[in-house]
């Protein structure tokens, strides 16, 4: 069993990850509260798979368990959904002594967090993340939040869980799809804070990486951990999560989201922001290759057909822009990111090598 302890003064919590956690996650769920209810929310898929067995494992403990479940899928990380899980928490009589536990990928992560956060002005919540994005991205950090019609994650807040548990077992039943999704996150992790971490990456690949989930979950954990200490609400250090995201967000937009997964267009973004400051000498040499070849290993892609003026008009909405001034992360080299100001109109030569495309 591995613990991060995330340092956040009174909002302090732990992460726990261990094999096979799901069936002892009522002891752990005990630990934190002793109050009688609990209420899981949790989409169709991950509750179909595995609802009965984290009933059970909260029944050991003698909890009264409610669970409320809505349509798997990111289109449902909206107001109307949310209205539904207010409506549905208060037919089952959450108090603010009770808890709530979001037990799903990042969108049951998102919406089931920001239902705590302002369900009675604040319930409080256990995050139990079921995808590798979860796993090593949204259920640490407190960021919580539903997509509007006019764009992703618009109504939010920062909300932080008294406790993640992940059992990294649940990702074997993840579809190959998301499994990729998610490699584009854990490669970053690597890229911008651990080369340890990017070389066992190196070593392993699609079928031999199930056997070391608990330590890349715990190495991804403990970096985003360390930058969300620094910077809580997001206004410096944190930013070097978003290596390969400015980009990557132009492609998912270009290309109309859901063409290119996320981790898809951060990988790509990566690699062809990489192969820029490469040859403008502000990476170390060989480090694109490196980076090319570990994206190319687990099935993400290294590049997109659209042009710098493609992507472009995509990327001036970014939310890294600030005036006429942005930051971009880039890397030095394997296992270290750094922030790069940079005036607005100089970012199209970074998107692609001079001459190419
Ligand atoms: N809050 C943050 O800091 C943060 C960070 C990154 C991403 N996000 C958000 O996370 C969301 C994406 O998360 P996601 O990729 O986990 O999506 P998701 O929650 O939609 O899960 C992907 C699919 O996998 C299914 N699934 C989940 N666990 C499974 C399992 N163990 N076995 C089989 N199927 C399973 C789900 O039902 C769903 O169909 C986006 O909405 C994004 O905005 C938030
Ligand atoms: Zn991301």
């Amino acid at each position: 069993m591995k613990s991060i302890h995330i340092d956040l003064g009174k909002d302090s919590y732990d992460i726990h990850i261990e094999n096979g956690l799901l069936d002892r996650a009522g002891e752990y769920v005990r630990n934190l509260t002793k109050s009688q209810t609990l209420a899981v929310i949790s989409d169709t898929t991950v509750d179909g798979l595995y609802g009965d067995r984290l009933e059970q494992a909260l029944r050991k403990e003698h909890y009264n368990v409610r669970r409320i479940v809505f349509p798997a899928g990111e289109k449902y990380k909206c107001a109307e959904t949310l209205l539904q899980l207010y409506q549905e928490l208060s037919d089952a009589g959450i108090t603010r002594s009770d808890y709530i536990i979001a037990f799903g990928g990042g969108v049951v992560g998102d919406l089931g967090g920001f239902a705590a956060a302002t369900f009675l002005r604040g319930v409080p919540f256990i995050q139990i993340p079921t995808t590798i994005i979860a796993q090593v991205d949204s259920s640490v950090g407190g960021k919580v939040g539903i997509d509007l019609p006019s764009g992703k994650n618009q109504a939010g807040s920062f909300y932080q869980p008294k406790g993640v548990l992940i059992d990294p077992e649940l990702l074997r039943t993840l579809p190959l799809r998301f499994i990729h999704d998610g490699m584009g996150e854990v490669i970053k992790y690597g890229c911008i804070h651990d080369i340890a971490l990017f070389e066992l990456l190196e070593r392993l690949d699609d079928e031999t990486i199930f056997g070391h989930w608990e330590e890349i979950i715990e190495r991804c954990c403990s970096s985003k951990a360390r930058l969300v200490e620094r910077d809580v609400l997001d206004l410096g250090e944190r930013m070097m999560l978003n290596f390969g995201h400015t980009i990557g967000h132009a492609i998912e937009g270009c290309y109309g989201y859901g063409y290119y997964t996320h981790g898809e267009g951060v990988a790509a973004g990566m690699a062809m922001l990489t192969a820029v400051t490469e040859d403008m000498g502000l990476t170390k040499a060989g480090t694109s290759d490196r980076l090319r070849s570990v994206l190319k290993k687990y099935s993400l892609p290294v590049d997109v057909a659209a042009s710098a003026d493609d992507l472009f008009p995509y990327i001036s909405n970014d939310k890294k822009m600030r005036g006429n001034n942005m930051t971009l992360i880039i890397l030095k080299e394997l296992g270290q990111g750094r922030l790069l100001p940079l005036k607005a109109e100089d970012l199209p030569k970074y998107i692609r090598k001079r001459g190419s495309k």
